[in-house]
């Protein structure tokens, strides 16, 4: 029996992500209908997992261990795994769904055998040629059905082993999906997978990431729900906060779709660790409040200022990481004697513990909505900040057929050129071009004739760029794809 798949599901069993797979859908590599693939058609596109020859070499256990150990084991224990009693939930709703289908084969069985002996009582009473060739044609079927062999897709194996260790949750409407892990929960899930739900405090207080559970089933994992009435129960509404899914879920929930959906916010948050990146530039790592987590999208900033000075000691930087890390909040800091808030982290006014006021999200150079388009991001200087927030939302969501980074920065200025390294060199859908270009107007120049070089299409691709405002100007000039989004740090 076909067994299908969602992309979300078939990037999770091949370990590729959504946009390569709907990439290989595109060229014609991987069959698909109505967005779902098939196991057998993973199979053939993904020969390298070349299970089933050796499946029916061996036993019925041994299969079940050669999958464990030679095809899904790694990616199983690369997972957090859920707790005991998930676990326990999960096998038990795929144990009813089982004996659910049991009951249905036994029904087909009888029906077969009852129409079978039928055949043969009317033939001894009145043989006739064709419905004696119906009655050998059902025979043998029957005979090859129940004696054959008939070939473990490994791919239906693996998923059935996937849903038992992860749930599904697709949101409505703009059915995005994401996969459920550990002991996450659904909110926790949503933000890792790079969704943007509505949300507030993080821990039931503030009903801001109310949903309604369309179908499948939920758990709650704290008790805390009172911002929900009565009647919002009643419907079927939940906190994502609090629970996370036993079964693959479809919700209904508030998401934003665009920097205008999310309010500015103001909270206090604790300086985790300040950490030189080189000369002139320091990665301050902020951790916001279990109770008060700063809402954003990638590609935003945030206005920082030292907590209870009675001097305004306050700037305005990218946020440099995404949504899907959590409390964190990352920002790089460059040496800048008209900037008192620097001054004051370079003189290491700042330790680890220290209160800072965050102030924001403003700005919109972010990715709305998932972006299947070869994604392109400029960075010059210090607008590697913006854009590696940007990078990692992008890997998390794992929708863009690709990523090219072009990173222009004076000689030796790529405080982070480690980091684009280690992108391309683990994904093979990145691509990381570093120029010594410097991060001025001039630059503008080089990064065009890069990606001219590199055979980026800028009209095919969604842009995001970030620099100083002579660089992003001057690139503005040159490029005239429509969309593009700039960032000035
Ligand atoms: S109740 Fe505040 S985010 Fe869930």
């Amino acid at each position: 029996m076909t067994r299908w798949l969602t992309l979300s599901r078939a990037a999770q069993l091949t370990g590729m992500s959504r946009g390569a797979l709907q990439k290989k859908i595109r060229d014609g590599e991987l069959a698909s209908f109505d967005g779902l693939v098939s196991t057998e058609a993973l199979g053939r596109a993904f020969p390298d997992v070349e299970l089933e020859q050796q499946l029916e070499e061996t036993g019925a256990f041994e299969r079940i261990e050669r999958i464990k150990l030679e095809a899904f084991g790694r990616r199983v224990r690369e997972r957090v795994l859920p707790s005991q009693e998930m676990l326990a939930q999960r096998l038990f709703a795929q144990g009813q769904e089982l004996a659910e289908l049991r009951r249905h084969l036994a029904r087909y069985h009888q029906l077969v055998t009852g129409v079978q002996e039928r055949l043969a009582t009317l033939l001894l009473q009145a043989p006739h040629p064709a419905l004696s060739q119906v009655a050998t044609q059902l025979d043998a079927g029957l005979a090859e059905v129940l004696g054959s062999q008939t070939p473990v897709d490994p791919y239906a194996l693996m998923d059935d082993m996937l849903r038992a260790i992860s749930a599904r949750v697709t949101l409505r409407p703009s059915n995005r999906e994401f996969l459920v892990e550990g002991n996450d929960t659904l909110l926790e899930a949503a933000l890792k997978a790079g969704a943007t739900p509505s949300y507030g405090c993080g821990n039931g207080n503030c009903g801001l990431c109310k949903a309604r559970v369309v179908s499948g089933e939920v758990r709650r994992l704290r008790p805390s729900d009172y911002p929900l009435s009565e009647a919002e129960r009643q419907q079927g509404c939940v906190l994502m906060c609090v629970h996370t899914a036993v079964t693959d879920v479809v919700l209904e929930a508030l998401e934003a779709r665009s920097a205008a959906d999310i309010p500015e916010q103001s909270l206090v948050a604790t300086v985790k660790a300040v950490r030189p990146l080189d000369a002139d530039t320091l990665l301050l790592h902020l951790q916001t409040p279990r109770s008060n987590r700063l809402r954003f999208l990638a590609g935003q900033g945030a206005t920082l200022g030292v907590a209870g000075s009675s001097t305004d000691f306050s700037a305005d930087y990218a946020i440099a990481s995404c949504p899907c890390d959590e409390r964190n909040l990352h920002f790089h800091v460059r040496r800048d004697a008209d900037d008192s808030f620097a001054e004051r982290l370079f003189l290491g006014a700042l330790k680890p513990g220290d209160a800072v006021n965050v102030r924001g999200p403003w700005g919109d150079c972010v990715i709305e909505e998932d972006d299947e388009r070869p994604l392109v991001f400029i960075a010059a200087g210090h607008g590697f900040a913006p854009v590696a927030g940007l990078i990692e939302h992008a890997l998390a969501a794992g929708t863009s057929e690709s990523i090219t980074l072009v990173w222009t920065a004076p000689p030796g200025g790529h405080y982070l050129a480690n980091q684009g390294r280690a992108w391309a060199a683990a994904l093979d859908d990145f691509r990381y071009l570093q120029l010594d270009a410097g991060a001025d107007e001039a630059a503008a120049d080089a990064v065009v004739a890069a990606l001219a070089e590199a055979g980026v299409a800028p009209e095919r691709s969604t842009l995001r760029a970030a620099g100083p405002a002579a660089f992003t100007a001057a690139l503005a000039q040159r490029l005239t794809a429509p969309d593009i989004r700039y960032f000035e740090v």
